[in-house]
């Protein structure tokens, strides 16, 4: 009982829709109808400012990571805790308090792997940081970081992990698919950072 009463708690923590929440409380806006309609850092960022989507980004990030950390507080041992911080990610992408819909799975997901392996955690904030540089575009460095992040927790040995990144990498593909159609024709929302951005 303690365990789904445990998941439950992961899965609501991570349908905290904070996008929506930070959009509502500090702009009176809904940024759900603002830009590409995601409620995720990127959105944010683009559509609300920095401050906002730094925000937005450590709330997602923290989500994922308080999940993950959820069987540590509890003295859950006979379950993993990446488990709690995928019911995190599926609250995230599909959350009960924005009508199932959510974000793509990218922060809370970097949430959970945070508690888990915090150095890896800064190799794909590093990575998201590089190629959003030289792409100006999030969504394309989401896509590149997931799988690099992947082969290197392979590298290591942890094929547990790994398969967990397996999994995670083609989600957020598949989460990604608008952004795959914009970026093939040309028309991807670029973030004002980096070399591709015009001012
Ligand atoms: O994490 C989401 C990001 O990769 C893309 O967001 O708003 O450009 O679709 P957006």
């Amino acid at each position: 009982m303690k365990l789904i009463i445990l998941l439950i708690v992961a899965y609501l923590l991570g349908a905290l829709p904070s996008g929506i929440w930070v959009g509502k409380l500090f702009f009176n806006k809904d940024i759900t109808k603002l830009g590409s309609g995601n409620m995720g850092t990127t959105n944010t960022f683009r559509e609300l400012g920095k401050t906002a989507g730094a925000v937005v980004m450590i709330l997602d990030i923290l989500k994922g990571t308080i999940a993950t950390l959820l069987p540590a507080f509890f003295n859950i041992s006979h379950v993993s805790p990446i488990i709690f911080g995928l019911f995190a990610v599926l609250g995230h992408t599909f959350s009960v308090f924005a009508h199932f819909k959510g974000g793509k799975a990218v922060a809370t997901s970097a949430g959970m792997l945070l508690a888990i392996h915090p150095i890896l955690f800064l190799c794909a904030f590093a990575f998201e940081i590089i190629f959003t540089y030289l792409t100006s575009m999030v969504s394309l460095a989401s896509m590149i970081s997931f799988p690099l992040i992947t082969i290197l927790i392979l590298m290591d040995g942890d094929y547990w992990l790994g398969l967990i990144g397996i999994i995670l990498t083609v989600f957020i593909f598949v989460r990604h698919r608008s952004n795959i159609t914009r970026i093939k024709n040309g028309n991807e929302n670029l973030v004002p950072f980096g070399l591709v951005y015009k001012r």
